[in-house]
C-alpha cells in the first residue's frame, strides 16, 4: 500500500471507528475543523497527560498554568502578531484558487530535491558495492545542476521572505515556472500579505476598542503571567511555565486533515533563562524534546531535525523537529529561543515591568526564553498514522482472514483492556462483569458479549485496545482468564486477582515516563 493510500484509509478508518469526524458534518463540515470522538477524546487526553507529566511532575522547576483563550487586543500588537503574524497568498488566475506562495516554493524545492536523491540512487544501482556516495554528490553533472538550482531557489525564497519582498517573491514562483496543480495554467496574480489571526468582538459596543484575537498560540498567556507565577511560586532562574490549550489560525492552505487546521491545540512550554545561556538550554530542549517523542515508540528514525532557514520575528535559533507522516517528513514540533523579545515588549506595551531579580549575580534583568511548542493533533496523527497496520491473520484460535489493527502504545491507547465472556451463558457474563468491576476504577475498559469472540478481538483491534481479557469456562472453576495480547495475538492464562498488578504495569504512564 503506498503512502497516499495508507492516509486515505486512515481517515476513512479514523471517522469509522469514533476517533475524528468532521466538524459539524451533518451540514457538511466545515474546512480545516474537525471533532474527535469517544476513542479519539481519550487517545488526545492520554498523550496531553503524558507531555503534562514529563514537563510539570518530572521538572521541579516547570510549572502549569491554563490562560484564558482571550487576552487584551494590546497583547498581540506586543507580540508582533498584529504586524507580522501573515501568510503571503497569491491566486491563480484561471482556477481561482488561492496559495500561500512559500508553500508553493518549497514544494518546487521539496520536488528538486527528489530529483538529486533519484539521480543518486541511480548511481547507487549502476556502481553497486563501489559506489562511493560522498564523491557522486561532488562530482556527477546532473546532480550538481540540480543541487546549484536547488541552493538558488532556497537562497531567494528566504532572501524574499525575510526582507518581505512579495513582489521578489511572485517573480521566483515565475522564474521556476511553477503551475497551479488545478488549472496546470501559470497566470498568477500579486503576492499579498493575510493576517491569520480570527477577530471577534467583545461587548455590546461595535467600535475599534472592543475588537478581540482568538488566541494564534497559547505562549503568550504564558508572557503576561510571567511575573504573577514567579512571584507566587518563588521560581528561580531557570525555570519554565507550561501550558496546554486551543489555538486558532486562518490557515489557508488547510489540508491534510487534522494536520494544518483552523482551531487545534498546542502543548507549549516557556523556559526563562539567564541572557547569554539561551544557547545552553536551546540544545538541552531540542535533545529533550526529541527524546520525549522517541520514548513513544514509533521508530527513532520516524523523525529528524530541521533547522530553520529563515527565523520567525522573535527568535534568535528555531529548529523543528519533524515526524515522517503519510504525505512525508514535516513539522511536529517547534523550539525556538525567543530571546527576551515577547517579555520585553510585553514590557514596553503595558509601561509594567517585567523583570526578573537574580539573588546569584545581583542583578535584574529581562530573561530570555527558549520555547517548545508541539500541536497535540499534529500528535494525534503521528500516533494514528504509525499505528495503523492490515495484515493476514494466520494465528491459531484466531479467525483467519484480514484484520486492521491500531497498534497504539499501550499506555497511550484509549481503552486498556476489554473483558469479554466467551460465550453469553452458563454465569461468564457475571463473572466477566465481576472482575471489570475490579479493574474499572483504575483502567479505562469496555465489556462486550455481542457476536463470537473472533469478531469481538477484531472490533478491539481495530480500536487499538491492547488487552483482551477472556472469561471461559476454566475461569468460573479455578479464577484463571486469559490476556490476548493485541499486537502477537499470543494468549496468556492468569489469575484473576494478578490481572491489576499486570495490566498496571503494562499501561501505566510510568513505562514511558521512567525512560526519559
Ligand atoms: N508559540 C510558537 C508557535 O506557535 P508554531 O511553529 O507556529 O510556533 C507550534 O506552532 C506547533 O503548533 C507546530 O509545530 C504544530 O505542531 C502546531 N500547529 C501550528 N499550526 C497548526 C495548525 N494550523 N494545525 C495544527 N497544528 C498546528
Amino acid at each position: 500500500m503506498n503512502q497516499e493510500e495508507l492516509f486515505k484509509k486512515l481517515i476513512a478508518h479514523a471517522k469509522e471507528y469514533g476517533y475524528i469526524f468532521p466538524s459539524s458534518e451533518i451540514y457538511d463540515g466545515l474546512s480545516a475543523v474537525y471533532d474527535y470522538g469517544q476513542y479519539g477524546a481519550e487517545l488526545k487526553s492520554n498523550i496531553k497527560r503524558y507531555w503534562w507529566e514529563a514537563m510539570v511532575r518530572l521538572n521541579e522547576n516547570i510549572v502549569g498554568i491554563d490562560a484564558a483563550i482571550f487576552m487584551h487586543p494590546r497583547t498581540w500588537e506586543a507580540s508582533g502578531h498584529v504586524g507580522a503574524f501573515n501568510d503571503p497568498l497569491i491566486d491563480n488566475k484561471d482556477s481561482k484558487k488561492r496559495y500561500r506562495a512559500d508553500v508553493l516554493l518549497e514544494e518546487h524545492i521539496a520536488k528538486l530535491e527528489e530529483k538529486v536523491e533519484k539521480e543518486v540512487e541511480k548511481g547507487r544501482k549502476k556502481f553497486g558495492d563501489a559506489f562511493d556516495e560522498a564523491q557522486f554528490r561532488a562530482t556527477n553533472p546532473n546532480v550538481q545542476r540540480s543541487a546549484a538550482k536547488l541552493d538558488e531557489v532556497r537562497r531567494r525564497m528566504v532572501e524574499a521572505l525575510t526582507k518581505n519582498d512579495l513582489e521578489a517573491l511572485r517573480q521566483l514562483i515565475v522564474d521556476c515556472e511553477i503551475a497551479c496543480p488545478i488549472s496546470g495554467t501559470r497566470s498568477w496574480t500579486e503576492v499579498r500579505q493575510f493576517n491569520l489571526m480570527f477577530e471577534t468582538k467583545i461587548g455590546s459596543v461595535s467600535d475599534e476598542s472592543s475588537t478581540l484575537y482568538l488566541r494564534p498560540e497559547t505562549a503568550q498567556g504564558i508572557f503576561v503571567n510571567f511575573l504573577n507565577v514567579q512571584k507566587t511560586g518563588r521560581m528561580k532562574i531557570p525555570f519554565g511555565i507550561a501550558q496546554i490549550g486551543k489555538a486558532f489560525r486562518n490557515e489557508i492552505v488547510a489540508r491534510q486533515f487534522i494536520f494544518r487546521m483552523r482551531e487545534f491545540e498546542q502543548m507549549e512550554m516557556q523556559f526563562f533563562v539567564r541572557p547569554g545561556e539561551e544557547m545552553k538550554w536551546y540544545e538541552y530542549w531540542k535533545a529533550a524534546r526529541l527524546k520525549w517523542h522517541q520514548s513513544l515508540g514509533m521508530g527513532d528514525d520516524s523523525y529528524r531535525y530541521h533547522d530553520h532557514d529563515k527565523l520567525a520575528h522573535y527568535a534568535n535559533a528555531a529548529c523543528d523537529i519533524e515526524f515522517h507522516f503519510p504525505f512525508g517528513f514535516k513539522e511536529l514540533e517547534g523550539i525556538h529561543s525567543r530571546t527576551d523579545f515577547d517579555l520585553g515588549n510585553h514590557q514596553k506595551f503595558s509601561g509594567r515591568k517585567l523583570q526578573y531579580f537574580d539573588p546569584e549575580t545581583n542583578e535584574s534583568y529581562v530573561p530570555y526564553v527558549v520555547e517548545t511548542s508541539v500541536g497535540v493533533d499534529r500528535l494525534v496523527l503521528s500516533v494514528l498514522a504509525s499505528s495503523y497496520c492490515e495484515e493476514k491473520v494466520q494465528k491459531d484460535g484466531e479467525e483467519g482472514g484480514e484484520r486492521v489493527v491500531l497498534r497504539i502504545p499501550a499506555p497511550i491507547a484509549p481503552v486498556k483492556l476489554a473483558v469479554l465472556p466467551l460465550v453469553k451463558k452458563d454465569g461468564l457474563p457475571e463473572k466477566a462483569r465481576e472482575i471489570l468491576a475490579g479493574l474499572k476504577y483504575d483502567f479505562n475498559c469496555q465489556y462486550d458479549e455481542k457476536d463470537s469472540i473472533g469478531k469481538r478481538y477484531r472490533r478491539q483491534d481495530a480500536i487499538g485496545t491492547p488487552f483482551c481479557i477472556t472469561v471461559d469456562h476454566q475461569s468460573l472453576e479455578d479464577s484463571t482468564v486469559t490476556i490476548r495480547y493485541r499486537d502477537s495475538m499470543e494468549q496468556e492464562r492468569v489469575a484473576v486477582e494478578a490481572l491489576r498488578g499486570i495490566m498496571d504495569e503494562k499501561v501505566s504512564l510510568r513505562s514511558l515516563l521512567s525512560r526519559l
